[in-house]
């Protein structure tokens, strides 16, 4: 049996310093180790700092009374002292609050680290700020190189899991893109608000170049919208609160002299009441749907051939312009796009109708033309992606899928947390609405009686402004131009 080799143990030289000053050297191993348990210490501490913060606070006053009352009575008075302050409302939601934000930022941190977002250096993004919004917290986030919002976006379910929250948004800051802003929604204010009362009930006239009031935000705030140069994109499954948003805007413009109602409505109870109000309306017959989209392409035709005669350069129909040549502002509705473009006619009326919609939606701005479309089937057939994005306003109602969502609103909103498929499916009139390159924002449309259209239909026809020249007016479904504006009022 072979021999085992004897271990070599190799013991440490002393260091000359240890040998030369061991008293010192003691001390500077004492303190070293020291530092760093309370390096480590600090390091478990910190993400806890504001909750040990109201603890100092007890503490510090306990030891104050302490020198006055007897130990228990003075951590009871203490005790008592920190709870009456809580006891108002404002401090309490502040200071909720702000516990509730240092919890949002360990648990966002978690998600981080366990979602390895940490760059090749090993850093996590940086948290810069916390706040309490309506809706949850905003963190204010600062990305360290090697990261990025993008990345952090394809993380954002397991954030949202990792928040506890039902949604998790972020947005880049378009200028500084280290700069991120990640909100956690823990609710939904709107979806347990009550019915929004229309600001323009209330009035007698009101003029289509003024913003529409449609509903409130989150925040409870009115959302007044211009719908002047924009057009309407609005989609949701069926009882979402499509056509009672369009109404919202039908009842602003019955009530404007200078607008002209042009609808589309397949379902007949939607805009029915509005019929004589309007310069045209059709139903569910392709010919007379068709015919209205035409009468509205023959006025844009007129519009912009009117513009070039104008003296110097003129690219648009103005207020002042509308109001020196007699030009009106039209809302075009059209109600389930998809019943004309995919359901009834022929191919080639069905084809007719696509094309003179999209010629209309692309050529709207300048005329003076403002379209508004709802579907229910928020589908790319329905809605394709090039027409789609003509539509400078979009508002997604609730829909049952995340495609069906960035159909309406635009491809990637989803995936960055704002998708229509997270609204109560109770919550009717709740929506996403997206405006001219912001981020969507969450709306309540505003809500109008149907006693109150009722009333509005008949009391607003003497706004209707005269018909333009060459108007038509023969077809049974288009409404015949009164000569006389007073005669059915
Ligand atoms: N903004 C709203 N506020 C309150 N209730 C609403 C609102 N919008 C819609 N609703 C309710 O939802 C029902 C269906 O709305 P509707 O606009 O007809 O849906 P859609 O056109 O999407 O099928 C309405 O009859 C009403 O009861
Ligand atoms: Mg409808």
């Amino acid at each position: 049996m072979p021999k085992p080799k004897p271990l070599a143990v190799t013991v440490p030289d002393t260091h000359p310093f240890t040998k030369a000053l061991p008293g010192v050297a003691a001390k500077v191993v004492f303190v070293y180790a020291f530092v760093r348990l309370l390096g480590a210490f600090v390091r478990v501490a910190w993400p806890y700092r504001r909750e040990l913060a109201i603890l100092t606070v007890l503490g510090s006053a306990w030891y104050a009374l302490i020198l006055l009352l007897p130990a228990w009575w003075a951590l009871a008075a203490s005790v008592a002292a920190l709870a009456g302050s809580l006891a108002a409302s404002p401090v309490r939601m502040r200071v909720v609050g702000w516990l509730r934000g240092a919890r949002t930022r360990r648990l966002v941190l978690a998600g981080f680290a366990e979602t390895r977002s940490a760059n090749p250096s090993g850093k996590l993004p940086r948290i810069a700020k916390v706040t309490s919004t309506v809706v949850g917290e905003r963190l204010y986030l600062v990305v360290r190189p090697g990261q990025s919002a993008e990345l952090l976006d394809a993380r954002v379910e397991e954030l949202r899991a990792a928040a506890r929250c039902r949604e998790v948004r972020l947005t880049r800051d378009p200028h500084r893109s280290h700069r991120v802003l990640l909100d956690v929604v823990r609710r939904d204010p709107l979806s347990a608000t009550a019915d929004v009362a229309w600001s323009g009930q209330h009035t007698d006239v009101l003029s289509m170049w003024d913003p529409v009031h449609l509903g409130i935000d989150e925040n409870g705030e009115p959302v007044h919208l211009s719908l002047v140069e924009r057009s309407l994109l609005v989609g949701g499954e069926p009882g979402s609160g499509k056509s009672s948003l369009l109404n919202v805007v039908v009842s602003h413009a019955s009530m404007c002299p200078d607008a002209h109602i042009v609808l589309i409505d397949p379902n007949e109870v939607q805009f029915g009441p509005w019929r004589d109000r309007a310069l045209a309306y059709a139903s569910d017959s392709s010919d007379d749907a068709l015919a209205v989209l035409e009468l509205v392409r023959s006025e844009i035709r007129r519009r912009l051939a009117l513009l070039k005669t104008l003296p110097g350069v003129v690219r648009k129909v103005t207020s002042t312009i509308a109001a020196e040549y007699a030009l009106p502002l039209w809302v075009l509705v059209v109600d389930e796009l998809a019943f004309h473009t995919s359901v009834v006619g022929t191919s080639a009326q069905r084809n007719a109708f696509n094309t003179a919609a999209r010629d209309i939606v692309s050529r709207c701005r300048a005329a003076g033309i403002v379209p508004l479309m709802a579907t229910q089937r928020p589908t790319s057939d329905v809605v394709p992606t090039s027409l789609r994005d003509l539509f400078s306003l979009r508002c997604a109602f609730r829909t049952t899928t995340n495609t069906s969502s960035d159909v309406i609103l635009g491809d990637g909103w989803a995936r960055q947390g704002y998708t229509a498929t997270d609204i109560d499916l109770t919550a009717r009139g709740v929506g996403w609405l997206l405006a001219e390159a912001q981020q969507p924002q969450r709306m309540k449309a505003a809500w109008i009686s149907d006693d109150t259209i009722a009333g509005l239909s008949i009391t607003t026809i003497r706004h209707r402004p005269p018909a333009p020249p060459g108007y038509p007016g023969a077809r049974p479904s288009i409404a015949a131009p009164r000569t006389d504006p007073e005669a059915r009022s």
